[in-house]
């Protein structure tokens, strides 16, 4: 798809591709400056939903309700400000500066409690499986959020009790995190259109769930970043496999 685009741009006049690229500029300035106007206005409503929550409400009853869905609207609100920044952040082409040697299997661990707190009563079976020893080379905050999103997601369209298997591992000296479910699975049509901004196989189902349609857009953008890729294989009904493959190049074995 990026070899096609870059085709396409290379047979085309200079001034054109000017144009597009000044265009690409702005809608990406204009998405991240509405997002940080938004951020204030909806930190206040936020602030001041939680003082009315904390109230004494029992005798405007009819209002808890209310405040409570409005509340709820606000952090999805929030969550899909703070999403598209991230994003805009992550297209702006600017280079890493910060990247380290990431311990992921420490990096997974945290992950995974989190993981365990997000499905509390539906019980999934979350099983971790790593390489202690194998560091990644990254930027920490991009990398995480990559790992949270996937794994997050496992959790999110597995129903009750299902199976979450997550591995990271070295193979062909390439580095291999892949999270496994045993979930409601993703029809083939699907596949190739996940990462792309806003996309959802069931908008109703993943709207009910919080989710914004943002997350696997910013892994695809993190993977880029790192000079890796991602691949997904599904069953329908059955579950899905989502593996983000790492360079040679980024894989370092810590020294014992
Ligand atoms: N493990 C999975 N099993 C089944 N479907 C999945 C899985 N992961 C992602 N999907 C599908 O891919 C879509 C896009 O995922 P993405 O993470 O980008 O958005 P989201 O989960 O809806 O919202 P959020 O921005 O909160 O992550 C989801 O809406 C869902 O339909
Ligand atoms: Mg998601």
């Amino acid at each position: 798809m990026k070899s096609n685009i870059q085709e396409i741009l290379a047979s085309l006049p200079p001034q054109v591709v000017n144009h597009i690229q000044h265009l690409e500029r702005m809608r990406q300035d204009f998405v991240a400056n509405v997002s940080h106007e938004l951020r204030t206005p909806l930190t206040v409503i936020h602030g001041y939903l939680e003082t009315l929550l904390n109230q004494d409400l029992d005798e405007t009853k009819q209002w808890k309700k209310i405040f409570l869905q409005m509340h709820q609207q606000t952090l999805r609100m929030e969550n899909l400000v703070e999403n598209l920044l991230l994003l805009s952040q992550l297209e702006s082409h600017e280079e890493n500066k910060i990247e380290k040697e990431i311990i992921v299997s420490d990096l997974l661990e945290i992950i995974c409690n989190e993981a365990k707190e997000l499905s509390n009563e539906s019980n999934h079976q979350i099983k971790l499986y790593t390489d202690k020893n194998l560091i990644l080379i990254g930027h920490e905050a991009e990398l995480r959020s990559l790992f949270s999103n996937i794994i997050f997601n496992a959790i999110k369209y597995t129903p009750a009790h299902g199976r979450i298997d997550i591995y990271w591992h070295k193979q062909d000296k390439q580095g291999y995190f892949s999270v496994k479910d045993t979930g409601i699975g993703i029809a083939s049509e699907h596949i190739p259109k996940l990462t792309e901004r806003f996309y959802r196989v069931d908008p109703a189902r993943s709207r009910d769930s919080g989710g914004t349609g943002l997350g696997l857009a910013i892994v695809k953008h993190v993977l880029l970043r790192h000079q890796s890729q991602l691949d997904i294989q599904s069953v329908l009904g059955k579950g899905s496999t989502f593996t983000c493959i790492f360079p040679e190049s980024r894989m370092r074995y810590l020294s014992i």
